[in-house]
């Protein structure tokens, strides 16, 4: 795994979300719920995958890049049945198992498999950019999607990916219509922006606490990855774009 991008980078930050109570909080108050999120899984941005999925005990959800599976573990309370998840991070699959039941593995994306038709719901908040090939990624994640089951993205420009003009032509909705899944998607920069000023005063107010733990590297990093939001709105959107696509597998005829 660690020629992978971004990956003893990601061993560090699991590493630290483990122990740092100063991150949790942050978390809380940024995003609504503590998930250790590294991106942008605000919980109201998640809670609209409630809205595609009938609850129910024999659902199973299965998370890209679950990280330690908090977010999951949130869905399967709102929703019932089983959690899957994989990330390529060990220390945050061990700490996913040690916190939640469900089945997760450490595997990296475009390597690992799961039999057909196995999940009613696939989530993937900011984790497709790091699939190798985004067209055979999206093409696996059809097939292991029951038939109308949802997949439910989280997906941003301007970072990983380069902005392009607008989602009709993200190479992620070039992806979904190459494999026939329909899709719908909100364009949410705005909240997005809203957001990252958020997480940028929240890391602001727990500062101190990120200071006493030893953890000042994390709180710099915050204040890193919130820097593009200081600027007017209408200059962020140039730059940056932010969806939650929700594409769904039809139902068998
Ligand atoms: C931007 S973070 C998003 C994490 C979480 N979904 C969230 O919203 O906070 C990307 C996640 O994908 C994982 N990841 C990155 N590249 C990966 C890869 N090639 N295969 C599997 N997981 C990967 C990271 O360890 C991390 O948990």
């Amino acid at each position: 795994m660690d020629e992978l991008l971004f990956h003893s980078a990601y061993e560090q930050f699991y590493t630290m979300t483990r122990t740092s109570r100063a991150f949790a909080a942050y978390c809380r108050d940024a995003f609504g719920e503590d998930f250790s999120q590294d991106g942008f899984s605000d919980v109201r941005q998640v809670a609209r995958a409630l809205e595609h999925v009938q609850p129910g005990n024999d659902l199973h959800l299965l998370d890209v890049g679950c990280g330690s599976g908090k977010m999951l573990a949130w869905l399967q309370k709102q929703l019932g049945g089983s959690i899957h998840g994989f990330d390529y991070s060990a220390q945050a699959i061990q700490t996913a198992k040690a916190l939640h039941t469900g089945d997760f593995r450490v595997a990296a994306i475009g390597e690992i498999d799961y039999p057909e038709n196995s999940f009613d719901l696939i989530t993937a908040m900011d984790t497709l950019y790091f699939a190798p090939d985004m067209a055979a990624f999206v093409g696996q994640m059809k097939r292991w999607l029951k038939p109308g089951g949802v997949l439910f993205v989280g997906y941003q420009e301007g970072d990983v990916q380069p902005r392009t003009r607008d989602v009709s032509t993200t190479v992620l909705a070039r992806a979904l219509e190459q494999h026939g899944l329909a899709y719908q998607a909100e364009d949410i920069t705005r909240e997005t922006w809203e957001l990252l000023r958020r997480k940028r005063a929240c890391a602001e107010k727990h500062h101190q606490a990120f200071l006493d733990e030893g953890n000042e590297m994390w709180y710099e990093m915050l204040m890193g990855q919130t820097e593009c939001a200081m600027e007017a709105y209408e200059a962020f959107r140039e730059k940056m774009a932010r969806y939650i696509f929700v594409a769904k597998k039809e139902d068998a005829a």
